[in-house]
C-alpha cells in the first residue's frame, strides 16, 4: 500500500485539504511547492520542500527525500482570465511543469500519479450532465493547458506503465470542518468567496454575470463540490491505483447544479446577511450550465459527494468570517440555518 505521497502544490487550497485528509488516514504527505500562490501556514501535515515543479532535478530530489511512492499534482496557474492575457506562463507551468514532473517520476521509478484536472477540459457542453465521453474541446487557455497535461500523462501511462488518475474537478468550494484551510486565491475569481465577501460588507456588490441564460432563473449553473469530498476522491484514487494498472479520467462533482441566485439565496440563509449584488453582462466563453455526471467515479472509486451547498457555504463562512473580523473565532455561522437549510436541488437543464 502506498504510504508516502509527494503533493506538488500542496500549500494551495485543494492540495492542503488533501494533505490533511491523507495524514488523517495514517499516510505520510510531504508538500513540494514554490509558494507562488500557496501559504506556508497551510503546510501542517508533513514537511514542506520548497521548489518549482519546472525544475526537474528539484522534483527528483523531493521524491527521493520524501521516499514517495506516489505523487499528487496540484500545481498550476488557474485564473482563467489571466490565461488569455498570459498564455506563456500557463503553458510553462501547467504543461512544462507536468512534463518536468513526469520525467522526474520516471527517473525515480515513482509510478503512481493523481492529477488535478478540471471540467474546463470539456469547454461548452454538448449534453448535460457531463460524462467523460463528452468531446474534449476546452474553450480557454487554462482548459487547453490542463488537457495537454492530462494527455501527456496518459501517453506516459501507455508507454512507460505509469498508473494514473486524472480527477476532473467541477467547482471546488468550502473549507475543512475545523476551519484551518480555506479558499483564498489571489486574485479571487470564484463565486462563493466573492459572494461571502459581499455579504460581509467588505467588497462592492457581487457581480452576477448574466441573468438571461436559458436556465430556470436566468443565472449560470455550476456544480459546487466540497473540497473535503474532493480530498476523499484522491484517497480513493490512490487505493484504486494500488490494485489496478492503467489510467483513467473521472469527473468529480455532485451531479447537482446550483445557479448563482441559488448560491446567493443559500448564503443569505446560512449567514443571516443580505448579499448585495448587481447584474453584469455575460462573460465571453461562460457556458450557461455545467454539471457533472459523477457516475463513473461512483462506479470506479465508490465516490459520492456527501456535502451539499449549504454545508459548503457554512464551512466557507466559518473559515472566512473570523478572519475578516465579522464573527468571533469558533462562532457558528448562523444558528438558525445550520443543519436545517438545504437549497432547492433542481437538476441542470
Ligand atoms: N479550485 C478549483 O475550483 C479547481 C477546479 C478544477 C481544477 N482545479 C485544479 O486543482 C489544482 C489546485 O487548485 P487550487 O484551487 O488549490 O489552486 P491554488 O493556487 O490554491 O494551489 C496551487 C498551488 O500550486 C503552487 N504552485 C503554482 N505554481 C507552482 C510551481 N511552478 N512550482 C511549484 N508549486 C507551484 C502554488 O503555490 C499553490 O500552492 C489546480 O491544478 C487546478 O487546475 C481547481
Amino acid at each position: 500500500m502506498t504510504k508516502r505521497i509527494l503533493i506538488i502544490g500542496g500549500a494551495g487550497y485543494v492540495g492542503a485539504h488533501v494533505a490533511k485528509a491523507l495524514a488523517r488516514r495514517g499516510l505520510e504527505p510531504a508538500v513540494f511547492d514554490d509558494l507562488s500562490a500557496g501559504k506556508r501556514e497551510y503546510v501542517k501535515w508533513g514537511p514542506l520542500i520548497e521548489g518549482d515543479v519546472r525544475d526537474q532535478r528539484a522534483v527528483e530530489d523531493a521524491i527521493r527525500q520524501a521516499g514517495a511512492d506516489a505523487v499528487m499534482h496540484f500545481a498550476a496557474r488557474i485564473e482563467v482570465g489571466l490565461g488569455e492575457r498570459d498564455p506563456a506562463s500557463f503553458y510553462d507551468v501547467n504543461v512544462g511543469g507536468a512534463a518536468s514532473l513526469l520525467r522526474a517520476m520516471r527517473a525515480c521509478a515513482c509510478e503512481q500519479l493523481v492529477y488535478s484536472s478540471t471540467c474546463a477540459v470539456y469547454g461548452e457542453p454538448v449534453s448535460l450532465p457531463l460524462k467523460e465521453t463528452e468531446p474534449l474541446k476546452p474553450a480557454n487557455v487554462y482548459g487547453r493547458t490542463k488537457l495537454a497535461a492530462e494527455q501527456m500523462i496518459a501517453d506516459f501511462g501507455a508507454a512507460y506503465g505509469l498508473r494514473w488518475t486524472a480527477l476532473r474537478y467541477f467547482n471546488a468550494a468550502g473549507a475543512d470542518a475545523e476551519g484551518e484551510i480555506g479558499e483564498e486565491h489571489e486574485p479571487e475569481t470564484h463565486l462563493i468567496p466573492l459572494a461571502l465577501k459581499a455579504a460581509a460588507g467588505l467588497s462592492p456588490p457581487l457581480q452576477v454575470f448574466g441573468n438571461d441564460y436559458p436556465t430556470k432563473d436566468g443565472s449560470a449553473i455550476r456544480d459546487y463540490v466540497h473540497v473535503e469530498d474532493l480530498a476523499d476522491a484522491h484517497i480513493r484514487a490512490l487505493e484504486l491505483m494500488n490494485a489496478a494498472e492503467g489510467g483513467r479520467a473521472l469527473n468529480v462533482g455532485t451531479g447537482r447544479g446550483a445557479s448563482v441566485f441559488e448560491v446567493i439565496e443559500t448564503i443569505e440563509a446560512v449567514t443571516g446577511r443580505a448579499t448585495p449584488h448587481e447584474i453584469a453582462p455575460r462573460r465571453a466563453g461562460d457556458p450557461p450550465a455545467l454539471c457533472a455526471d459523477p457516475s463513473l467515479a461512483a462506479k470506479t472509486l465508490g465516490f459520492e459527494a456527501r456535502s451539499d451547498l449549504a454545508r459548503i457555504i457554512e464551512t466557507a463562512w466559518a473559515y472566512h468570517a473570523p478572519r475578516w473580523g465579522v464573527i468571533g473565532p469558533g462562532s457558528t455561522p448562523s444558528p438558525k440555518s445550520i443543519g436545517r437549510f438545504s437549497p432547492s436541488r433542481r437538476e441542470t437543464p
